[in-house]
């Protein structure tokens, strides 16, 4: 099998993602790398917030301030876990569609070129000897999160990435049958 391919397959959301993070240099690369995701008409729609260190505090208090504010019953338990949420990893690429007007590209077509931009970020970390998990919950695919993340309301978020090094006990990839899910036509 090629490398490509390797990389493909060998894709996976570790349980932990712990330090280093990618270089300045190595994060080059995954954004050039989210940038070639499928696009409709080149609206170029993804946008992308590369959160570490003292970002993670100012993204944890966003977090807390949204759920307080927005999340119905909200438990002081519940409330614990959103706030401690972003130190789940040492960085964390948050997904944004910038949505424009276009007559041929509807918003969920820009907004499928950010998830394939996320998956192209998945898999260039990989490739790198890192990792991350997509993540969505309260905080994503939400219109009210953008004011809090100091956004426009043009620009949605439709995911986070937890990204870092994986450690702790590696996960089993599951062994899945082409057959169970295509159909032929011919
Ligand atoms: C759009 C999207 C949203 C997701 N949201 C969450 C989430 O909020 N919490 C979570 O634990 N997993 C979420 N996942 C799933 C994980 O990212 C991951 O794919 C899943 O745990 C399977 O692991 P694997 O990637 O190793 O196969 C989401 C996946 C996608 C595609």
């Amino acid at each position: 099998m090629n490398e490509g391919l390797e990389n493909i397959l060998s894709r996976n959301s570790p349980r932990e993602l712990s330090e280093p993070i990618p270089s300045s240099e190595e994060m080059e690369l995954v954004y050039k790398a989210a940038l070639r995701a499928p696009d409709h008409a080149w609206q170029r729609p993804s946008r992308f917030i590369e959160i570490t260190g003292r970002g993670l505090e100012k993204l944890s208090k966003i977090f807390k301030k949204f759920a307080e504010e927005n999340v119905e019953d909200l438990s002081e338990e519940a409330l614990k876990k959103y706030e401690a949420a972003p130190f789940r990893a040492p960085m964390i690429i948050a997904l944004v569609t910038e949505i424009k007007e276009h007559p041929k590209v509807p918003e969920i077509e820009q907004m499928f070129s950010t998830a394939a931009a996320a998956e192209n970020i998945l898999l260039a970390l990989n490739s790198l000897g890192y990792a991350g998990v997509w993540r969505t919950g309260k905080f994503a695919l939400e219109d009210k999160i953008s004011e809090y993340l100091d956004l426009s309301s043009n620009q949605k978020v439709i995911g986070y990435l937890y990204v870092g090094t994986p450690s702790g006990k590696q996960k089993k990839i599951p062994e899945m049958n082409p057959k169970d899910f295509v159909t032929k036509w011919e």
